[in-house]
């Protein structure tokens, strides 16, 4: 048989193991160096990005969401399915995940998909849910999450958060170059939120002003996970698209 004699010959064997090793390599590797054109950009009329970086409160909510493991519970993609588009809105874009890092599209579920849960429920319905889910859903398995509102959020490393995301590629800015860089690719406000240097001040104001937890004297780190729950799916303006695959199904 070819194969007894392939493992009698060390020597062929090894360039056999090689072949086949750099072939299975090359499926993995080449169409990273594609990876820009997979990830589609998603821009408004006046030419801004409309996926950015997470602001300082959402991406400490985001921690949260890993910390507290709901990813295995939950994932965050909609595939491109009739089912799928009906129950939880457009299918997720690559560009919808591209500053996450991990991604969180998760590979299971036991609750619903969250990648369009921003703005379904009101913070209220949040708080109450995360603190106490059969309050609100009598059949639910999800666990109580009550510390989340008694918790003060730690908010002195978030500079540090960021500066290690920043390494990664996520463009939080540093200095004077960089925010006005961001300010043309992403508009001033977003690009406020995301310097490295204002970062706990400006995670302070968005917590104060959103008051994600119903409490105005004290960031928790609820109100950073209340954001950041608000904030998936809400970034990509579909009505701006003409997207045929989910109109038709609307
Ligand atoms: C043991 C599995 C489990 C874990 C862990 C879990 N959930 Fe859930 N979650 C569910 C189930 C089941 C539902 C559906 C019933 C309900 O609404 O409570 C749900 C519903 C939700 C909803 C409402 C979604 C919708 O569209 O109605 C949100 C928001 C949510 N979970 C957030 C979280 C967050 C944040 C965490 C982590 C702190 C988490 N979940 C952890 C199982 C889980």
């Amino acid at each position: 048989m070819k194969h007894d004699k392939i493992e009698r010959n060390l020597g062929l064997m090894l360039v056999l193991t090689m072949l086949a090793i750099s072939a299975g390599g090359l499926v993995e590797i080449v169409p990273l160096f594609f990876i820009k054109d997979t990830v589609e950009s998603v821009k408004t009329a006046d030419g801004k990005e409309m996926v950015h970086p997470y602001s300082p409160l959402e991406l400490r909510g985001r921690d949260i969401y890993i910390r507290e493991g709901c990813y295995l519970c939950h994932s965050q993609m909609i595939r491109p399915f009739r089912d799928e588009a009906l129950r939880y809105g457009h299918y997720s874009l690559a560009a919808e995940s591209k500053y996450d890092h991990p991604f969180q599209w998760g590979s299971k579920r036991t609750g619903p998909d969250l990648a369009r849960v921003g703005g379904k429920y009101s913070n209220d319905w949040h708080v109450q849910h995360l603190t106490a889910p059969r309050s609100m859903v009598p059949e639910s398995v999800m666990p109580n999450y009550p510390w989340l509102i008694k918790t003060p959020l730690d908010t002195s490393d978030i500079g540090l958060r960021m500066a290690a995301l920043r390494v990664t590629g996520v463009p939080y800015s540093k200095g004077e170059a960089e925010y006005q860089q961001n300010v043309k690719t992403f508009g001033e406000d977003v690009a406020k939120n995301l310097r490295i240097e204002n970062a706990e001040a400006n995670l302070r104001a968005q917590a104060a002003s959103g008051n994600y937890d119903n409490n105005p004297s004290d960031v928790t780190e609820m109100d950073a996970l209340v954001a950041y729950l608000q904030v998936l799916g809400t970034m990509v303006d579909f009505k701006q698209f003409d997207d045929d695959y989910f109109v038709k199904f609307r």
